[in-house]
């Protein structure tokens, strides 16, 4: 099976298992694992924070960013389709009682969008607190923030007197698309969390990435909500072999990206926006119904997620190969074409 529902879908490689396997642990709660504080250092460094956690997940990594930074029956400001809002099964509502306010299109908006959502400062009105990015944007096919534009918005809403979070669970595809330092890219940020579980291809991990002082209030978080970790060096091992050698191969997966949409726009009864396809992620809209190709496609040995009645995402990763994208690409071709 070619599988292009997602990039967590990877197996770790031999050599990351080899290096899981070699990894010097401790227990992590009592701050003896060496491996977690190495991955933990190497994390802040290429984001340029103060400090970092290595958490569960990118949702958790979300979530202690607004737990940390907002007050129950708080407001945060997010993009179109943002992953907390879609896919964190309500945990902004359910962990730290905030609601959300969507802004912009596909995922991107601008300073005066922050401006204009920003609730007044009156007692009988929810108060703004936090203004969240995803840079790549996932619904938004993959976006990636200009550097310039994020930056922009996260200095409008430090002058609104608004903490910034930054949802980089693909920061290092944004960093490889746009040629700019993740670091720079995390800079205007007050928060950001990573994940080294989707494009970098380790099996489980994300880091929660701040200053010294909020990285402390998310630890104490992180135990309260079970993610408290013992012998963690073993997937903290996987992370840090995936930064070492998984970064700088997403190039492959971008180019690969670009040539099933290339395909896939010149296909009867799909289209492709070509210009939103920056990084390993693309959205095909479709005449027929989604569910129909997803079925055809599955006959034929190729996995793909419908993300609504008339869209599918495809989305490259470590572990299809060239061909397999080509493959890929026929695949889908003939079931757009059946489901016609
Ligand atoms: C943009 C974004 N943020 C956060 C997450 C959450 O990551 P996890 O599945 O590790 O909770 C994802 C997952 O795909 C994502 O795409």
């Amino acid at each position: 099976m070619i599988d292009l529902r997602s990039d967590t879908v990877t197996r770790p490689t031999p050599a990351m298992r080899e290096a899981m396997a070699r990894a010097e642990v401790g227990d992590d709660v009592f701050g003896d694992d060496p491996t977690v504080h190495a991955l933990e250092a190497e994390v802040a460094r290429l984001t340029g924070k103060e400090a970092a956690l290595f958490v569960t997940s990118g949702t958790m990594g979300n979530q202690l960013a607004i737990a940390t930074q907002t007050r129950p029956g708080d407001d945060v400001i997010v993009g179109e389709g943002a992953h907390p809002v879609f896919f964190e099964a309500g945990a902004g509502a359910a962990l730290s009682g905030v609601q959300f306010t969507t802004v912009g299109r596909g995922g991107l908006f601008t300073p005066d969008d922050v401006a204009a959502a920003v609730y007044p400062k009156v007692y009988w009105s929810p108060r703004t607190s936090l203004v969240s990015i995803e840079n790549t944007h996932n619904r938004g096919g993959g976006r990636v923030w200009a550097p310039a534009q994020a930056r922009a918005v996260a200095d409008r809403a430090r002058s609104l007197g608004l903490a910034t979070h930054l949802d980089g669970a693909r920061i290092w595809n944004a960093s490889v698309a746009c040629g700019v330092p993740v670091a720079e890219l995390c800079a205007a940020f007050d928060t950001t969390s990573v994940c080294f579980s989707k494009g970098l291809g380790a099996p489980v991990g994300s880091a929660f990435c701040a200053s010294r002082q909020l990285v402390e209030d998310a630890r104490r978080l992180r135990k309260r909500w079970g993610g408290a970790m013992r012998q963690s060096g073993v997937l903290a091992a996987a992370a840090l072999h995936a930064l070492a050698h998984h970064r700088a191969r997403l190039a492959d997966d971008h180019a690969g990206a670009r040539a099933l949409a290339e395909k896939l726009a010149r296909t009867p009864g799909a289209s492709v926006d070509l210009a939103s396809v920056e990084t390993n992620i693309v959205n095909i809209d479709l005449e027929a119904p989604a569910d129909v190709v997803v079925r055809h496609a599955k006959e034929q040995g190729l996995l793909i997620n419908a993300t609504s009645p008339k869209r599918l995402r495809a989305v490259t990763h470590l572990d299809v190969s060239r061909a397999d994208i080509d493959a890929a690409a026929d695949i889908l071709t003939a079931a757009i074409q059946k489901a016609r």
